[in-house]
């Protein structure tokens, strides 16, 4: 168990725009286990690399779905169907919540950590998550999204 330390809102390196990884080694999946391990104990359902100073095209995704722990590397969606909209927040930007449009099915081809092709379709918060830790790859976080804010209870 290793945790990184999660970069905040406000932070260029949230802007950057990812490189392919192109190793499947010991340090790619030092860097999953962490980012999956920081994750949780953030009780997030996402978490993408440059929200770990790592600015390489890495995900891990957990929905407490059938899925179960999903890694993504250089994932790509290939199929997008419908509208969403619901509330969305994000590990790099704490106690905000906002209303984002999605779609409401994705699909998303992508490597595992051993560089072995998957595929996976997610509907819902799966889809979601999907299109929101794609974003944190190309620079774009959910902020630039939000249709309304959730005001802040306190
Ligand atoms: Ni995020």
């Amino acid at each position: 168990m290793a945790q990184r330390e999660i970069v905040r809102f406000g932070d260029e390196t949230l802007r950057k725009k990812c490189s392919e990884v192109t190793k499947f080694d010991e340090t790619l999946w030092s860097l999953l286990d962490d980012m999956y391990d920081t994750m949780m104990e953030n009780n997030g359902v996402g978490l993408a690399a440059p929200q770990v100073g790592e600015l390489l095209r890495v995900v891990v995704i957990d929905v407490d779905d059938d899925n179960g722990r999903i890694e993504l590397i250089n994932p790509v969606i290939t199929m997008m169907r419908g509208k969403q909209t619901d509330s969305e927040g994000c590990l790099s930007h704490p106690g905000k919540y906002g209303y984002v449009k999605r779609p409401a099915k994705v699909r998303v081809k992508a490597l595992n950590r051993y560089g072995k092709p998957v595929e996976y379709t997610g509907t819902g918060l799966l889809a979601r998550a999907f299109c929101h830790e794609i974003d944190h790859l190309n620079g774009i976080l959910f902020a630039d999204k939000v249709i309304e804010w959730i005001e802040e209870e306190n």
